[in-house]
């Protein structure tokens, strides 16, 4: 059982939404159908290059990536690269889901919730680039 202190560390301290509208069909089906294929489930795996295919050799990770538009574009060009993405809005993990699926991407794994659970489950020197757009706060 986490201490006060410990479960303090994850409640989300953000300006931004968790959720906006409601979501859409089409992105409650991504949520339902793609997080499975796509996404990350901590505490499970560890973060290294072997969560991908084989031939990538190099992973950037991009925290709070918003709707993913430059997750997305960044990993269209890099296919040898791997990428993991974080970020709680849930509207945007399901536009990203849907972007990876309809773009056919299998260098991208999702991760949905707060960026900071994410970083005891990398490898020490396991990564090779962080970006963190905008952040809030
Ligand atoms: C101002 S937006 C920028 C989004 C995107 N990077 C861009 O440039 O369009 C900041 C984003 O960070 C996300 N965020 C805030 N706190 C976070 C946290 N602790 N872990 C991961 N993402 C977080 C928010 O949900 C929001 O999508």
């Amino acid at each position: 059982m986490a201490d006060d202190k410990e479960k303090e560390r994850f409640v989300i301290q953000s300006y931004g939404r968790r959720r906006s509208h409601g979501l859409s069909e089409t992105q409650k089906d991504a949520l339902l159908n793609l997080a499975n294929e796509y996404g990350i489930t901590l505490p499970t795996k560890i973060l290294n290059p072997a969560i991908f295919f084989n031939g990538i050799s190099k992973i950037f990770v991009e925290i709070g990536f918003g709707a993913g538009e430059h997750l997305i574009q960044n990993a269209i060009q890099n296919p040898e690269v791997g990428f993991i993405g974080c970020e709680p809005f849930e509207n945007g993990v399901a536009k990203a889901l849907k972007a990876i699926h309809e773009n056919n991407l299998k260098n991208v794994k999702i991760f949905k919730g707060d960026g900071r659970f994410l970083l005891d489950f990398f490898e020490n020197s396991s990564i090779d680039r962080f970006y963190i757009l905008f952040p809030d706060p």
